[in-house]
């Protein structure tokens, strides 16, 4: 088969969309087993979440609720502007249920704290966090996610549903863009 052409603005792949189906799959199995057959409450961190997400959960067994959130932090930018705004907050009854908190990427965690602590406040019978990447060396607040798909270095990564600046969602790989693409 012919090898599928890189995007001009994409500098190094990080994570190929065969490896990251693979590590989704087996990260399904994890969750499964740790829930069981109880009833999962998803709450999904849109819109960055929503690629990995939909590969995840047709892959989970038990029987599932999904809800979701709307953050932003970054704009136009490579780094965290350090505040946190939501919107279109969840509908669904937390109370007494099994909640998993599903994001694409834990950076400084200052988004996934500010959503945790809002999501105990509502009561739920356990809260967990999955996310598909982790940058351990970036984190700012104390917060151990108890799902993660693959720990990446320290870099401004795009695809599989991360953005720059709203674009390069739809790239079904995890890459790193050219320099120049950054400083535009
Ligand atoms: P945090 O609050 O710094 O942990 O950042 C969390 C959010 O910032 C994530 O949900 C992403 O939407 C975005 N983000 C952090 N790092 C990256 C990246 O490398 N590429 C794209 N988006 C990122
Ligand atoms: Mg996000």
């Amino acid at each position: 088969m012919a090898k599928p052409r890189l995007h001009p603005d994409v500098a190094e792949v990080l994570l190929t969309e065969r490896r990251i189906h693979r590590r989704i799959a087996t990260l399904a199995r994890e969750i499964a087993k740790c829930y069981s057959d109880k009833e999962v409450t998803i709450i999904t961190v849109l819109n960055g979440s929503m690629v990995f997400l939909g590969e995840l959960l047709h892959r989970l067994p038990m029987p599932t609720r999904l809800d979701s959130i709307v953050a932003r932090s970054y704009g136009a930018r490579t780094t965290s502007s350090g505040r946190v705004r939501t919107r279109c907050q969840w509908q669904l009854s937390l109370k007494d249920k099994h909640v998993l908190l599903v994001d694409d990427i834990l950076d400084t965690g200052q988004t996934l704290k500010m959503i945790r602590d809002r999501l105990r406040r509502e009561c739920p019978a356990s809260l967990r966090t999955c996310v598909l990447l982790n940058k351990p060396t970036r984190r700012e607040v104390d917060l151990q996610p108890d799902f993660v798909g693959f720990n990446i270095p320290d870099k401004f990564v795009v695809g599989y549903g991360l953005d720059f600046a709203e674009r390069y969602r739809n790239l079904p790989c995890i890459a790193v863009l050219k320099p120049e693409i950054y400083r535009a």
